[in-house]
């Protein structure tokens, strides 16, 4: 198992381009189930999420290829429905072949995902879009088991006990491409993935609109064709690079980050001190002196992402005075707090709520990655200590971020990637 040795402090400078958006392209890869043709993707980051769901689609008849970053996806045969507990258990976003099975098919058995570190991890919400839209579903041996001979369009109603759903809305609207007339989604997701995925669909031929709205409308279409498509950029590694700069009182420029999607990070970073500035593509970070504290609630979009709290959590640990941090989405997404309570930071957490009182400096440890966006706020954490930082088990780094340690050397930091 990797692990990465950073030795801090470090000011990260330079320019640094911004890979594709893992959640966008996991479900997009998902939907070349739906084409009749072959689709290439362009700017598919390479991540180890990325080479799991492409194992999944092999052993469902869609045969991927690299081509530098795209990825060819090609379906070769429709015999297997089924996507096993063995692949799906190590990436919860498996679930995303769901909608496309049964539409494209007529049946689909995907192993349920199970919880996770970052909480449990229900799909009533998929289930429910599915139900909808007419199909059979039952859970058996652990497996979520799908029929329909006939999907037919509906109105469904996708809101949850945490808000909208981003790949309940995918899968939603996944199934309903192909079903017969017409589905409304109500309470959609507006995330920004999932308007690339719509954006992917109607490049095939689906008949969407209002998707990037909480009401989204679907016209079934009897087929979609493969095409080739852009993935955006992953706005959850330029904002961990956005924090990373501030907090080191670096001075980075991102390109190709699209900052209208990165409202919320840049409002929280100003909040501290940060200047960020914006032209074109371009997005400058400074961060100078001391930062401030901010209180930071997460949200579904366009509000805080929760896939930054933890990152921004590393930087209010070194930035004066207390802050108080609520996760809305995930409440239980916490892991990351006893790893920055070793390296001396004052974290008092109670249920989704911590409170952060910034120290002066923190130490450098050994200390654990749990999931991915723990990894990362953790080797953020190591870029501001004085010492060596070593975080384990950086695989969960490199299910999300690509080449996280070769882009953060880039910008100067002294981070060694050591392979057991
Ligand atoms: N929820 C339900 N029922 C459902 C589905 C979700 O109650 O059927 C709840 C969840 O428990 C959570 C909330 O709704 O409290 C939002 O979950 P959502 O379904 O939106 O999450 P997701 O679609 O499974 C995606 C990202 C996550 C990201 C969340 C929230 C992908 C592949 N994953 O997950 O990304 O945290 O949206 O924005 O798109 C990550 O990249 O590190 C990551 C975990």
């Amino acid at each position: 198992m990797d692990r990465l040795a950073i030795e801090g402090p470090t000011k990260l400078e330079g320019r640094i381009g911004v890979s594709g958006a893992k959640n966008a392209a996991l479900p997009i890869m998902a939907a070349c189930l739906l084409g009749d043709g072959p689709s290439r993707l362009l700017g598919v980051p390479r991540l180890n999420d990325v080479e799991t769901l492409g194992v999944i689609l092999g052993g469902l008849g869609l045969y991927c290829s690299r081509d530098g970053d795209a990825l060819d996806c090609k379906v070769v045969d429709e015999k297997n429905s089924t996507a096993p507990y063995d692949h799906v258990r190590k990436m919860r976003a498996s679930i995303c072949v769901l909608g496309p099975l049964l539409a494209r098919r007529g049946e689909a058995q995907v192993s349920l995902p199970g919880g996770c570190v970052i909480g449990p991890r229900p799909i009533d919400l998929h289930l429910k879009g599915l139900k909808a839209l007419g199909a059979e579903v039952k859970i058996e041996h652990g497996y979520v088991m799908a029929r329909a001979k006939e999907l037919r369009g509906a109105r469904i109603y996708l809101g949850g006990p945490h808000g909208s759903s981003v790949l309940g809305t995918a899968t939603a609207m996944m199934a309903a491409t192909l079903a017969k007339g017409r589905t409304v989604i109500e309470h959609a997701a507006v995330e920004p993935e999932v308007e690339d995925l719509a954006g992917f669909l109607i490049a095939m031929g689906a008949k969407i609109e209002g998707a990037g709205s909480h009401r989204v409308v679907i016209e079934g279409v009897d087929s979609l064709q493969g095409v080739e498509y852009r993935i955006i950029p992953d706005r959850i590694e330029a904002g961990t690079l956005m924090v990373a700069a501030a907090m080191t009182g670096g001075d980075v420029t991102l390109e190709g980050a699209r900052i209208q999607h990165l409202d919320a990070v840049t409002d929280c970073l100003e909040a501290v001190g940060a200047t960020v500035e914006v032209a074109e593509d371009d997005v400058r970070v400074r961060g100078s002196g001391r930062l401030g504290p901010v209180d930071v609630t997460t949200l579904p979009y366009p509000g805080f992402p929760t896939d930054m709290q933890a990152q921004v959590m590393a930087m209010l640990s070194v930035s004066d005075g207390a802050s108080v941090v609520t996760e809305r989405v995930y409440p239980e997404r916490f892991m990351h707090v006893g790893e920055l309570k070793r390296m001396g930071a004052e974290i008092k957490q109670d249920g989704p709520t911590a409170v952060v009182t910034g120290v002066e400096e923190l130490s450098a440890a050994p200390v654990m990655a749990s999931d991915l966006r723990a990894s990362a706020a953790l080797v953020l954490a190591g870029l501001v200590c004085k010492g060596r930082t070593e975080v384990l088990r950086v695989y969960h780094l490199d299910r999300g971020y690509e080449k996280l340690d070769e882009k953060l050397r880039s910008l100067g930091a002294r981070v060694e990637r050591i392979s057991e």
